[in-house]
């Protein structure tokens, strides 16, 4: 073959295997075949029956390199591990992008960002018009929190128990704009929505315009009823943003449901998609009126699309977000929302079994799911991290907020039943000191 036919020939190659969504893409060159044979042996078995199907889930854990790293990686809430197939996307995406960035990034890689943004929306139940893809949750929510026009004086009332960087986003609003931010200061567990709504209820003034509210609370892992805030707070004409960073990818809900007007996430963290990849939904009507963060030509324009325009980032990280979806789609999120929350009750029932621990996450199905934290009388929550790291090679996230001292433990579907009982023995000879 001469030298132009060898490149046509190529050229061809990368364009055919590119597309997560092709019949080329990697999960189906590594897992199809074994997948649909394993979805006939359980096709239309109830979800959480499924859960604890070790057979099922061993075959699962296989998928991720994770699940044989030489740690025990229980601090999934902060950011996940990718599966194999997802890794190799990147690594594939990456070789072809460094033959010729500007035209195997632009002109081919981008030709995936449509069929993506379709398959986001689909697994959000939204339309596509209202999915910007970008880098991660922060970049999603702050966006919304800078974007919106507000004039000092204006109320947002959020909570002590969101997160850091929309806290700040929103103290940085107060500093230089004479905007007001209230927060509300939960303790949680609480097993009660209509607490929850009355307190951000009980905090609205004719002056409050937005309600910022984490729907899992990445502290304790607390579900908040984010609908029946939405809905109390629409009657009174006050719009919602909602921090989904631990929600999508992992709980069964469309995000039009929970009646929210914003809804930022990341991918990397249950949906398992490359580190460094987020989204921003946004209502459709109310896309206009949101400024973009960077800048865009039309910036009052109705077109999702203004969000995206971040300047030169990895495609190889946003392409690969296709595979990570096909991954997902194949285990569905039902099943993975009740085996996550199976691995979650399995070592917390365990470990409430020892003395001096104390649980600080509800394990009533609708208020947790993956995250829960625990506490040992007399330890801080350094001590039992470094403890955890010492005994068995356990990686958790220790959290010192306010009066919450905890170490929170987050599985995912990688994770083994295996590690969980190592878990709960290292808890338990931490907890004898
Ligand atoms: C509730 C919550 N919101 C937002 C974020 C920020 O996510 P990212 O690092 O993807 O911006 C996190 C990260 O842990 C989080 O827990």
């Amino acid at each position: 073959m001469n030298q132009s036919n060898n490149r046509r020939s190529f050229l061809k190659k990368t364009t055919a295997m590119l597309g997560a969504f092709s019949a080329n893409s990697i999960f189906n060159e590594l897992h199809a075949a074994e997948w649909d044979n394993l979805e006939k042996t359980y096709h239309g078995r109830d979800a959480v029956e499924m859960a604890s199907n070790e057979d099922y889930w061993a075959v699962i854990q296989q998928g991720y390199s994770a699940s044989t790293a030489p740690i025990v990686m229980l601090n999934n809430g902060g950011v996940s591990p990718s599966p194999i197939v997802v890794q190799q996307a990147v690594e594939r995406f990456n070789q072809m992008t460094n033959l010729g960035p500007s035209y195997f990034m632009w002109q081919i890689l981008d030709q995936g960002r449509e069929n993506l943004r379709e398959s986001l929306a689909k697994l959000g139940g939204c339309s596509p018009e209202e999915i910007a893809i970008n880098r991660n949750a922060t970049e999603a929510l702050v966006t919304v929190i800078y974007g919106l026009d507000l004039q000092r004086g204006d109320e947002v009332i959020g909570s002590h128990q969101d997160y850091p960087n929309m806290m700040q986003a929103w103290k940085q609003r107060e500093m230089r704009e004479g905007i007001v931010y209230k927060q509300l200061d939960f303790e949680f567990p609480i097993e009660d929505d209509e607490q929850i709504v009355r307190a951000y209820q009980n905090a609205i003034s004719p002056k409050t315009k937005i309600i910022h509210v984490t729907h899992v609370v990445n502290w304790t892992g607390q579900i908040m009823p984010v609908q029946k805030i939405a809905r109390m707070a629409h009657q009174k004409g006050i719009e919602v943003i909602v921090d989904g960073a631990h929600s999508y990818g992992l709980l069964e809900f469309n995000i039009p449901d929970l009646e929210g007007d914003y809804f930022g996430t990341s991918l990397h963290k249950y949906l398992s998609a490359p580190i460094g990849s987020g989204m921003l939904w946004v209502k459709k009507e109310k896309i206009s009126k949101v400024w973009p963060l960077i800048c865009a030509g039309d910036p009052k324009s109705g077109d999702i699309r203004k969000f995206e325009n971040l300047g030169t980032r990895s495609f190889p990280i946003e392409q690969g977000i296709g595979e990570a979806i096909n991954f997902h789609n194949a285990i569905g999120t039902k099943r993975k929302e009740e085996r996550v929350r199976y691995l979650k009750d399995y070592w917390a029932t365990k470990a409430l079994e020892i003395p001096k621990l104390k649980l600080h996450t509800s394990l009533k199905k609708e208020y947790s799911c993956a995250l829960a934290c625990i506490s040992i009388d007399g330890l801080s929550p350094s001590e039992i991290y470094s403890q955890l790291i010492k005994l068995g090679k356990i990686q958790t996230s220790p959290i010192a907020l306010g009066k919450l001292n905890v170490v929170r433990i987050s599985p995912h579907v990688y994770t083994k039943i295996s590690d969980l009982d190592k878990l709960v023995e290292c808890l338990s000879k931490i907890s004898k000191g």
